[in-house]
């Protein structure tokens, strides 16, 4: 039976500005956190837009963000742009929904797991002192140094321990251009950006075939990333194709890299700036520090687990920066939420960082108090990692991450930030200006 038409959802209040380009305009000519909260101001925690050329449903309350990424996750996909699946590969997991996105969830979030990670700590902890080593008495650009760290990091854990040096330097040289490229216009032509990228994507491919080869012509089974991809097999005995495989490799290398060494930045810049926090990290870390007889003995997955201190610091420094701000996704069909239409094909935008500065949420949102995790955030408002069925399965290798570096740092170094300052630039995660160029000097 159909509704009384004054009982019909509407469409949420906003407005879809100027024909084609919208507001898209009014978005880039501001800081974008302001554009959100002036329209979450005059029209409340749900409202439309059009931005980018796409009708847009934005939210930015706890119950719109359950609703939209884990309650009703059905009913919205991830959307890219088609130029972004091309560098990275049609197959990697975050472009997917459904069937598919599920199994190999499954299998990436096992990988992921605190079991597997704990196997590569001894691995992390040499990566992140030769990174330290290499930087100390001189002045770096910290973001260079930490995507270098996470990069290592993510070969480290994708290929393990024996990776011949000569394809982890072919990986790096063409990931590095891909990289450049990813944020560039979508022009095909030769000498571009985006051409280079999309040709350092195929050697890519080729290195990642070349390797895959090797391990199959030697028999070999790995327990690491690449090696389980490769044994995988569904409930009728078949295998992720090659293709599948590579571009899960070169998905989770992009999905770790750029978002890790954003994170770590910051929290060398809050440990930087606030001189009191620093101190209570330093005595936590130097507690582990002397029971490993001055760093002579290795840290132990056990004392990662109980670094209470610098795990809140790191929770503050996520909910302070907000790596990722906001998400999309589409919806697969026409929508109600609260009476309002989300029309099938919209764009829906769950903004983390205006939820992460909502005073509602966080008290007193703009001052750096790492203290206020010692209670835990009211459900679906602490979003650094996401929430539901595209979550971050990486959260765990991040966060080790994180707890290596901050232990390594302030048991054997001092640093000295150049020119400090509280401007932000976009890369496109934000990072501190200029990617906080610092001095590091062994103590
Ligand atoms: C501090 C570092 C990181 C932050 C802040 C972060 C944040 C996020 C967020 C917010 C999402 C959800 C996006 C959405 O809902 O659309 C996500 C998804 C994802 N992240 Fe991370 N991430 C980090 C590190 C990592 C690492 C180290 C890995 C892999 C080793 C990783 C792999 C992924 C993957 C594969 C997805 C897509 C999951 C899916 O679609 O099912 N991330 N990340």
């Amino acid at each position: 039976m159909r509704r009384p038409l004054d009982m019909q959802p509407r469409l949420p209040p906003g407005s879809l500005g100027w024909t084609y380009i919208g507001e898209t305009l009014q978005l880039y000519s501001q800081n974008p956190k302001s554009f959100f909260n002036l329209r979450l101001k005059r029209y409340g925690e749900v409202f439309k837009t059009h931005l980018l050329g796409c009708p847009c449903v934005i939210l930015a309350t706890a119950e719109a963000v359950r609703f939209v990424l884990v309650t009703h996750a059905d009913l919205f996909k991830p959307t890219y742009p088609k130029s972004k699946e091309r560098m990275i590969g049609p197959w990697a997991l975050f472009f997917h929904h459904g069937d598919y996105h599920l199994r190999l969830r499954k299998i990436i979030q096992s990988l992921l797991s605190p079991d597997l990670l704990r196997a590569i700590l001894p691995e992390i902890e040499s990566i992140v002192r030769s990174m330290l080593h290499a930087w100390d008495g001189h002045v770096e650009t910290t973001y260079l140094a930490m995507k270098r760290l996470s990069f290592d990091v993510g070969i480290c854990m994708i290929f393990g321990r024996q990776l011949d040096d000569h394809h982890k330097k072919e990986l790096k040289k063409n990931y590095i251009i891909l990289d450049k490229g990813y944020n560039s216009f979508a022009v095909n032509f030769p000498g571009t950006p985006y051409r280079r990228s999309i040709l350092a994507r195929k050697q890519l491919s080729y290195i990642l075939n070349k390797i895959m080869e090797e391990r199959r012509q030697r028999t070999e089974s790995r327990s690491d990333f690449l090696g389980c991809l490769m044994d995988y097999k569904d409930e009728n005995g078949c295998n992720l194709t090659d293709e599948q495989i590579a571009d899960n490799v070169i998905g989770v290398l992009f999905a770790a890299q750029d978002t890790t060494a954003s994170a770590l930045t910051w929290i060398l810049k809050f440990l930087h700036d606030y001189p009191s926090v620093l101190e209570h990290v330093k005595a936590e870390q130097m507690k582990i520090y002397h029971a490993n007889e001055c760093g002579k003995k290795p840290l132990t997955w056990t004392q990662t687990r109980d670094m209470n201190v610098t795990n809140r610091v790191i929770l503050e420094s996520l909910r302070m920066a907000t790596i990722i701000s906001f998400t999309f996704r589409e919806a697969i069909a026409d929508v109600e939420y609260k009476g309002y239409l989300i029309p099938k094909g919209w764009k829906v935008m769950p903004l983390f960082r205006n939820m992460h500065h909502n005073s509602e949420f966080f008290q007193d949102p703009e001052k750096f108090d790492p203290s206020r995790f010692k209670v835990a955030p009211r459900p679906n408002t602490y979003l650094s990692f996401g929430n539901g069925v595209h979550a971050c399965p990486g959260n765990e290798l991040a966060k080790i991450e994180i707890l290596v570096l901050i232990y390594q740092l302030v048991t054997n170094y001092k640093w000295e930030v150049v020119k400090s300052s509280d401007e932000v630039e976009h890369s496109p995660f934000p990072v501190p200006k200029h990617g906080l160029p610092a001095k590091i000097w062994r103590v």
